[in-house]
């Protein structure tokens, strides 16, 4: 086969934290002159309008960013584009405006988990590293805006799973504090998860928060999706016990029926109206959850594991320039000003979103205002990266439909993860 830049991309895929050897082979990497085969060019130059494209804005904030840039920037002012909810249909989106080439996306707030297929493709320009001084970000948040070394992302939010608990129901079952294991939170529902309430919530819906979740499963009943070698690794007895927690949670009313239509805000909503004891969620629903009718109700813990605390799954949003853009020089200093600390830092007391610069967690007042801030931190840096693939689009896909098919009943646990490795391993080969 000839190896033209297409199915060398196709190749390429990087296990959490380690570089597969076969990487040397993906595209992506020799356009360091500055403009690539496509001809976008990669100098970041030209200044006027531009918009930032990015799914709901579920707090406001980023609005209020941008008319707070607008009044200083009247010659070059930032449009909103919001995408939907939910972060499959906002890649599909974000890949649909690369594909056509289009300019109206200039600055892309990009999943953690997509870096590597749009730095491939070209999609999106190198970032002038020199110009963000990397060692003021979180450890785990670097990598993950960055292709075979590049920057081509500057992280800008970051996410770890949390186990967010209902302290008055927590208390009133008779526990110190909230579950460190499984049976732990089962024993807490046992005694108070009845007339309406049900026990534990994630993301269950087929889609990329069902990656996350499996993939948490799976870490913190110490298996892993991918090993080392970048090598599927889920026909094992750990991935069987973490899909076997949710599946059979399912089965035993552990997990509520409705949680297979969740995603993140469906999630949320649930637990803000009394419906849950634990639900499985990222940092940004606690500020929402302050204003909610639990809001003197519930707190945050590590997630909870097999045996001991579980593993969550690393999560996060990164700023991007589309290769395709117009106005990269206004692009540039945009995603500056959106990820110096005294907007993260503001955009934390206003979202409790988690910010990506690590002086922030040691921040008086914000420790003041979110108590948990430890937990977060504690949480992030042990968090598991999601494989790094080109095609990720199609890697998540096969952990999502076999995942959601034992969930639902419709394949026993060990079929779907025979399923699911012969499938990744596929994608893996190629
Ligand atoms: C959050 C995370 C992101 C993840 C998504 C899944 O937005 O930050 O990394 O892919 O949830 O729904």
């Amino acid at each position: 086969m000839v190896a033209t830049p297409l199915t060398k991309t196709l190749r390429c895929v990087v296990a959490a934290g380690t570089v597969l050897a076969m990487t040397a082979a993906c595209g992506g990497g020799d356009s360091d002159s500055g403009s690539d085969s496509k001809g976008a060019s990669a100098e970041l130059t030209g200044r006027g309008p531009i918009t930032l494209v990015q799914g709901k804005d579920t707090s406001g904030n980023v609005q209020k960013q941008v008319d707070a840039w607008n009044a200083q920037h009247p010659n070059e002012k930032v449009r909103l584009i919001e995408l939907p909810e939910e972060a499959d249909a906002q890649r599909q989106q974000m890949v649909q405006n690369a594909q056509a080439k289009s300019d109206a996306y200039t600055v892309l707030n990009l999943d953690v988990v997509w870096t590597a297929e749009f730095a491939a493709n070209r999609w999106i320009t190198p970032l002038p590293q020199e110009q963000f001084d990397m060692s003021k970000f979180l450890q785990p948040t670097i990598k993950t805006g960055q292709y075979r070394g590049r920057l081509f992302a500057v992280p800008w939010k970051t996410d770890a799973g949390l186990l967010y608990y209902r302290t008055d129901l927590v208390k009133k079952a008779g526990a110190s504090g909230p579950p460190k294991t499984w049976d732990e939170m089962k024993q807490i529902c046992d005694k108070v998860a009845k007339d309406g309430v049900g026990c534990y919530g994630g993301q269950f819906e087929k889609y990329e928060g069902l990656t996350v979740n499996f993939s948490e499963a799976v870490h913190s009943a110490g298996g892993s999706v991918v090993d080392d070698q970048g090598k599927p690794q889920v026909n094992t007895p750990q991935a069987k016990q973490g899909l076997d927690f949710l599946a059979e949670g399912f089965k035993s009313g552990f997990i509520p029926k409705e949680a297979i239509t969740y995603k993140e805000e469906e999630g949320r909503r649930a637990f803000e109206k009394g419906k849950l004891v634990f639900l499985r969620q990222w940092p940004y629903q606690y500020a929402l959850s302050k204003k909610s009718d639990v809001k003197d109700k519930f707190d945050v813990a590590p997630l909870p594991g097999p045996n001991g605390p579980g593993a969550p799954t690393l999560g996060g949003h990164n700023l991007a320039i589309s290769a395709f853009a117009k106005n990269k020089a206004t692009a540039l200093d945009f995603i500056k000003y959106l990820t110096a600390p005294e907007q993260e830092r503001a955009n934390m007391l206003a979202t409790s979103e988690a910010p990506t610069l690590t002086e922030l967690y040691d921040d008086a007042e914000l420790k003041e205002k979110y108590p948990y801030l430890d937990v977060l931190k504690e949480s992030l840096l042990k968090a598991k990266a999601r494989p790094e693939a080109v095609r990720y689009g199609d890697f998540t896909k096969a952990i999502q439909e076999n995942a959601y098919a034992a969930l639902t009943g419709t394949k026993s646990t060990d079929q779907a993860l025979a399923d699911m490795q012969a499938e990744l391993g596929k994608l893996t080969q190629q």
